[in-house]
This record gives C-alpha cells, sequence and structure tokens, in this order.
C-alpha cells in the first residue's frame, strides 16, 4: 500500500486517519464489500454499501433502476446517498461504495469530508477473471466484457486514483488486503 502522491493526505481534518470513517472505492469486482465486510468486523464498526442506501431508498435493485430510469437517474441517487455519508459520525463506519461513486468531482469532494479514501486497485485481466458471470452490472451486460472492463477502466482511472490512499490488491486474500490497510492507517496516526 502506499500513500497516493497526486493528491497527498487530506489535510482537512487533524484526525488521525484510523480514527475517521473508512471508504473504499474501487472497480467492480474490486472487492470492496468483502474487504470492507471484514474491516468493519476487525474494528467493530457498521459497514455500510451506498448501492444498498440508493436500493433500499428506491425499492428496486440496483439494475432495476438502470433498467427503468437510466443511468443518469441512478447517478443522482448515488450523489444523494453519498452526500449522506458526512452525517455518520467519524470512526463509526466502514463504507463500500459502488464503482462509479467517484465518477462526479462533487461526490469525491463528499466522501473526502466523509472519511479516509482508499481506492482497491485490480487490473483488467484479473477483473474480467472475477465478473465474466456476472449478471447484475448493467454496466457490463452486452457485448465484449473485456473490452468494457478495458474502456471503462482507462475512463475511470483519473477518477479512481483522486484518493487518500492506493491498495494494490492483486494476489493478495481479502484478510491480507484488510490486515494492510489497518497497519496502514496505523502508521500514520500521528
Ligand atoms: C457501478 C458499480 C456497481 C453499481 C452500479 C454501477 C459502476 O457497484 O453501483 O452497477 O458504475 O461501476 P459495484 O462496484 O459494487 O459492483
Amino acid at each position: 500500500m502506499e500513500q497516493n502522491t497526486n493528491e497527498g493526505w487530506n489535510p482537512q481534518e487533524n484526525v488521525p486517519p484510523l480514527q475517521r470513517n473508512i471508504i473504499l472505492t474501487g472497480y467492480m469486482g474490486a472487492g470492496k464489500s468483502t474487504v470492507g465486510r471484514l474491516l468493519a468486523g476487525m474494528l467493530e464498526r457498521k459497514f455500510i454499501e451506498t448501492d444498498e442506501m440508493i436500493a433500499t431508498a428506491a425499492g428496486l435493485e440496483i439494475p432495476e433502476i438502470f433498467a427503468q430510469y437510466g443511468e443518469t437517474s441512478f447517478r443522482d441517487r448515488e450523489s444523494a446517498v453519498l452526500g449522506e455519508l458526512e452525517a455518520l459520525p467519524q470512526g463509526s463506519s466502514v463504507i463500500s461504495t459502488g464503482g462509479g461513486a467517484v465518477l462526479r468531482p462533487e461526490n469525491v469532494a463528499a466522501l473526502r469530508r466523509s472519511g479516509v479514501i482508499i481506492f482497491l486497485e485490480v487490473g483488467p485481466a484479473e477483473l474480467y477473471r472475477r465478473l465474466k458471470n456476472t449478471v447484475d452490472r448493467p454496466l457490463l451486460q452486452d457485448g465484449c466484457m473485456m473490452v468494457k472492463i478495458t474502456s471503462l477502466l482507462e475512463k475511470r482511472r483519473r477518477a479512481y486514483l483522486d484518493c487518500d490512499y492506493l491498495v494494490r490488491t492483486e494476489g493478495k486474500t481479502p484478510v491480507e488486503i484488510a490486515g494492510e490497510i489497518l497497519e496502514m492507517l496505523e502508521k500514520r496516526r500521528e
């Protein structure tokens, strides 16, 4: 794991990172939910999935929101939910975001105010391996999945890199990744 040097550590608050909320970002299939759940268990915090918040508010599953209302409506709902995270007390939660949560700069600004942003990085070949049988990701249905993964990843790369920390996850188990994140945040306690 390394601290992102593009943006640097978020100086917005002088709260040590481990005492802030932990926000996981990254592509579909990056392991945000699995790692997030583990981290929440280790830290005895609440685990929150923004996709679940969106689905609950709509009374619909994510693919149904895409099918009935389209992607822009989904993104608006996503922005609204991300804006709500700020109300969570710092240090109370681990949050797993949807893969496109960082696409709007205002979303990233909201996430920054809500906690420390950790990008889980995975390369396209590994993502393809994990996602090739997925049926619940509307953006990856129809057409050649490898092409879709690669082109979306490329388009999003810069947005994902606008994080506080980047974790390379390939070849590591979810437990190892969660442990690495804790160690990293612990080290930067001052
Ligand atoms: C999306 C990722 C999905 C979900 C929606 C859109 C994206 O979440 O929010 O299908 O744009 O990458 P996961 O990253 O949890 O699959």
